[in-house]
């Protein structure tokens, strides 16, 4: 039976595109994948903490007493245990400031770990996540940063996240992308209907 993680990061709850992205393509991988089970994790609802000197200190050793840390802590493992366990990942992804969400960087901070998911060998590094695992991106911005817009310079959003994930092991990454969303209602809608057509067609 597969499994699917499935990961939501934008601050906009209710409003968000990303987020209604992200759901249509999990609904679309269920369809592809009856039986399918689904691990949801809401980035902002339930934060990883950002990576600090106390999140070091434990991984060298050191004794865990503060016991909002050792819950963080077991968080971040089990993200990690999220990664090996999923055979499709679908991350909902807005541009913020030409990054990501600053959840999704706490997260990216918690799962890269030398020796779970990544090692330095003979040959420089190499991801640790078993090969064949699928990610989808649903990606949202309000500007546009394809094709030969002049902002193209400015996107750290989409490739940013995949050289991440590429770095873990996970380079088979499929990108359903909305953008132009702050150009008003007549551009919104073609790049919504643009990405539901994408994803009815994922196969
Ligand atoms: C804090 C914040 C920062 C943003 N920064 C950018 C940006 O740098 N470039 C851009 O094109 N859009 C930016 N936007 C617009 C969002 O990318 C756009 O509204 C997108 O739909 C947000 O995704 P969401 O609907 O899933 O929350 C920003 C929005 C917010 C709330």
């Amino acid at each position: 039976m597969s499994t699917i993680l499935h990961i939501d990061t934008s601050v906009l709850g209710g409003y968000s595109v990303s987020r209604q992205l992200s759901a249509e393509i999990v609904a679309r991988q269920k369809t592809l994948h009856p039986g399918a089970t689904v691990i949801y994790r809401d980035l902002v609802q339930s934060p990883a903490q950002h990576l600090s000197d106390k999140h070091i200190a434990a991984f060298q050793g050191a004794e865990v007493t503060d016991a909002e840390l050792g819950a963080d802590l077991a968080a971040g493992g089990a993200f990690i245990d999220d990664l090996f366990a999923a055979d499709v990942i679908v991350i909902g992804v807005p541009m913020y400031n030409f990054s990501i969400p600053s959840q999704l960087k706490a997260w990216i901070d918690r799962v890269c770990v030398a020796g779970r998911t990544f090692q330095y060998g003979a040959n420089g590094p190499e991801g640790l996540l078993p090969k064949g695992k699928k990610v989808f991106i649903a990606s949202s911005r309000g500007g546009q940063y394809t094709g030969d817009s002049p902002a193209a310079f400015l996107e750290h959003q989409e490739s940013y996240l995949k050289a991440v994930l590429g770095f873990i092991g996970l380079t088979d990454v499929t990108i359903i992308r909305a953008e132009n969303l702050s150009r008003g209602d007549e551009a919104k809608s073609a790049a919504l209907a643009d990405a539901k057509k994408q994803i009815a067609s994922l196969a």
